[in-house]
């Protein structure tokens, strides 16, 4: 595996179709969907023009556009549209949502246009130099009309701690105190310790520090919530509970979500923020 691999764009291309199942493959990964969704659907506006920045295979643009929104949908990777754009019309929504390549750092809108934003699932976390990130933020910020809620969710760090604990602690575990100190899961750490076997380059937030990251780009952050909160990492369990068990660990999910440790804990963490 090369440094290239672990580059978001080309990651991303490469695992473009087994993406869309991402949302869908298991209790906990329904219960990152369901959760935003909950927010989604108490805070958007009853109607107008939303954006679903880093929107990958499309999941939410389907999500939006059955709900009557008109969808602006961008992604980096020219996979992820193009599946994006098969999943819309397959289900008759190709003409709600307009989908192009577009890096968050760089949006291709115009000031104040959007009554709704959202970058979910982490894209953000895949901007991975702070300084970028800031500016990817700001770019996020600067699209939304004033007042507009804005929805992003990014990747947990203690969860990726958890991660690489789990999966592969006797190759990789010279990465966890790199990552534990700063959050930053590059390709060069990953080359140094782990051999070059790793996933595509991100950052991992503390819940204050994304929090803070908001604010400096002059978002009103007004909930965060832990997507999975005490059911991180537990995918192999709950997939094979049965139903009545599922139950009663969404139910707690449910209840702990705006727990600022149970969000801290998550393996993503969603902000409600306004513009
Ligand atoms: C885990 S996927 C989430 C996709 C979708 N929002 C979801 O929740 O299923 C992360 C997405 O962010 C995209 N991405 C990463 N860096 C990006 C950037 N700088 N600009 C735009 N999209 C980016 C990736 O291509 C990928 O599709």
């Amino acid at each position: 595996m090369t440094d290239e691999d672990l580059d978001p764009e080309r990651y991303y291309d490469e695992f473009a179709e087994s993406e869309w199942d991402r949302l869908d493959r298991d209790p906990v990964t329904r219960m990152e969907f369901d959760n935003t969704t909950d927010y989604l659907a108490d805070r958007l506006p009853e109607s107008g023009r939303v954006l679903d920045a880093g929107g990958g295979p499309g999941r939410y643009a389907c999500w939006l556009a059955e709900r009557g929104y008109e969808v602006e949908h961008c992604d980096l990777s020219h996979e992820q549209v193009a599946i994006a754009r098969e999943k819309l019309a397959d289900r008759g929504l190709g003409d709600a949502v307009t989908c192009r390549q577009a890096d968050l750092r760089t949006l291709p809108f115009e000031t104040d246009s959007f009554d709704a934003v959202c970058c979910l699932g982490g894209p953000l976390s895949h901007v991975v130099d702070g300084d970028e990130r800031a500016r990817a933020t700001r770019e996020l910020r600067r699209v939304a009309r004033p007042d507009a809620p804005a929805f992003v969710s990014v990747i947990g760090r203690l969860a990726m701690l958890r991660d690489i604990l789990t999966f592969s602690v006797e190759e990789a575990h010279g990465l966890l105190a790199p990552v534990a100190a700063d959050g930053d899961y590059t390709a060069e750490r990953v080359r140094e310790f782990a051999d070059g076997e790793g996933w595509a380059e991100c950052h991992g937030f503390r819940v204050d520090e994304f929090e803070a990251e908001l604010v400096d780009a002059d978002f009103e952050v007004e909930t965060l919530v832990g997507l999975e909160n005490v059911a991180a990492r537990t995918k192999r369990e709950l997939s094979a509970a049965d139903d009545e068990a599922v139950a009663d660990v969404r139910a707690v999910v449910r209840r702990l979500r705006e727990d600022r440790t149970a969000v801290d804990v998550s393996e993503h963490m969603l902000a409600v923020c306004r513009a």
